[in-house]
């Protein structure tokens, strides 16, 4: 038997009701198109977290939570991990489809001359306070792109959206090392334009004027790797927020600051710092039995972190990715961290744990990820801030698609209100 086109959905109540489409993707579930059902029924629908709910068509990025299955563009993650580079991902997930040679080229040359820093924007930095934390100022600095370049920014002409993508991706490591130097008192260095891009952020962040920096080719390869695992992921909460800023109308810089902010809670992109917070805590592997405990308990507001996620109900192939690429990583670094022992003892208790089996929480990208930041010397206050540089791509690639989307409205959900009913003002005596 073919899908039904059609849910009817009916109120028994008022006898009113409602025939609502169904819309199928390329891949996955169908939709219930419930765009007409306020008006036929006067209901609402009531979706708290958006379990049930697709907020949007895209065309961007695809996940299968109960496979484990994660495509950029159609392209498998672990294909794009093996094979590709965080800059060419980029491109596809702007563009749509993967660059040939001279397109590779010509975005290259873009991003590489769009990476400095406006001089004024330096000076911005001096008024935070020392111990700022590094996604605070990120999200400050980015935002404040908007006061740099928004008098001539058109958010209706596809050549201006596509400029504010290019210096987006570009300037993103320049002000991320910015608000790293910022923290540590060192002074800020500027891109070097005969480096790539992961390169170059690394001697951004690393570089001193004393001394020339070395580096072990394997960082950069590892970060590389870890900004291609990041780069989307459909409509997490962070994008969820690019869009809806997005959708009002606000400027591309404006939409991004404000997933940076959404990307810092713990809940979220927040979670790799709190895994290594949490590895440090739990200390040895001795300790792993009671953190597994804690987490199960009820009376307890401690979770492991670094552990479930909202749609994969199995592995998270990007933890997948990032487990194995860990232990290379530190054998070719010579990094020996005891706190790879701890994740390891941690992730094996959690796996035959029953309360862990039964709601299928499994590792997720952000719980050996940190492992691999610490090994290459970048310290935890800047973990997410590394996750925010690598889904920039995503999120601008977002921003592009909502504007080049016909009859894109604003969003704004309506609610269940639980308030007290209409009541008349009283004069302070009489209160
Ligand atoms: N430790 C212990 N229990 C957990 C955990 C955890 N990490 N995650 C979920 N649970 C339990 C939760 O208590 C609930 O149990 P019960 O059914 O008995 O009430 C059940 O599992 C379902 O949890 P939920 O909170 O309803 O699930 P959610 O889809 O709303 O939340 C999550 C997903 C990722 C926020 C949550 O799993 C979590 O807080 N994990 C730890 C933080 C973390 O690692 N976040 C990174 C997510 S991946 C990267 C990213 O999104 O940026």
């Amino acid at each position: 038997m073919s899908d039904p086109k059609i849910v009817k959905l009916v109120d028994e109540s008022s006898n009113r009701s409602s025939e609502l489409p169904l819309i199928s993707g390329t891949l996955g579930p169908a939709c219930i198109d419930i765009g007409t059902l306020y008006k036929d029924t006067g209901h609402f629908t009531y979706d708290p977290g958006y379990g049930s709910t697709a907020s949007t068509k895209s065309a961007i990025t695809y996940i299968d939570g109960d496979e484990g299955v994660l495509l950029y563009r159609g392209y498998p993650i672990e294909q794009l991990a093996e094979k590709s580079s965080f800059l060419e991902v980029s491109y596809l997930l702007l563009n749509g489809e993967l660059p040939n040679k001279t397109q590779f080229e010509g975005f290259e040359h873009e991003i590489t001359h769009h990476t400095m820093m406006h001089e004024a924007q330096k000076n911005f930095f001096q008024g935070f306070h020392h111990d700022a934390h590094p996604m605070a100022m990120l999200a400050a600095a980015v935002a404040s792109l908007s006061a740099f370049y928004h008098d001539d920014l058109d958010v209706e002409d596809p050549a201006d959206r596509k400029l504010a993508a290019i210096r987006l991706i570009a300037k993103m490591p320049t002000i991320a090392a910015a608000c790293f130097r910022y923290s540590v008192g060192w002074p800020m260095r500027y891109p070097r334009n005969n480096l790539e891009y992961v390169t170059r952020f690394l001697h951004m962040m690393f570089e001193v004027p004393s001394e020339p920096l070395e580096m072990n080719p394997v960082a950069a390869k590892a970060l590389d790797l870890l900004f291609i695992l990041h780069a989307d992921h459909e409509q997490n909460a962070s994008t969820s927020t690019v869009r809806l800023v997005g959708s009002t109308g606000a400027n591309p810089y404006a939409s991004v600051a404000a997933g940076i902010t959404a990307l810092w809670g713990p809940a979220h992109g927040g979670a790799n710092e709190a895994v290594l917070k949490q590895l440090k805590e739990i200390g040895t592997p001795d300790n792993v039995e009671t953190a597994v405990k804690r987490a199960k308990d009820k009376n307890d507001s401690f979770r492991l972190m670094g552990f479930g996620h909202r749609v994969y109900k199995n592995f998270d192939p990007r933890a997948k990715i990032i487990r194995e690429m860990c232990h290379k990583v530190l054998a070719e670094l010579g990094v020996n961290d005891p706190l790879l022992d701890v994740a390891m003892k941690l992730e094996e208790a959690a796996l035959k744990d029953d309360y862990f089996v039964e709601r299928k929480l499994y590792p997720n990208v952000d719980f050996y990820s940190g492992i691999i930041y610490k090994a290459l010397g970048i310290p935890t206050e800047m973990f997410t801030v590394m996750f925010a540089i690598a889904r920039t791509s995503g999120w601008i690639s977002h921003w592009i698609e909502q504007h080049e989307t016909p009859g894109s409205r604003i969003g704004r959900p309506r609610q269940i209100y639980t308030g007290a009913g209409v009541r008349d003002y009283l004069p302070t005596a009489k209160r």
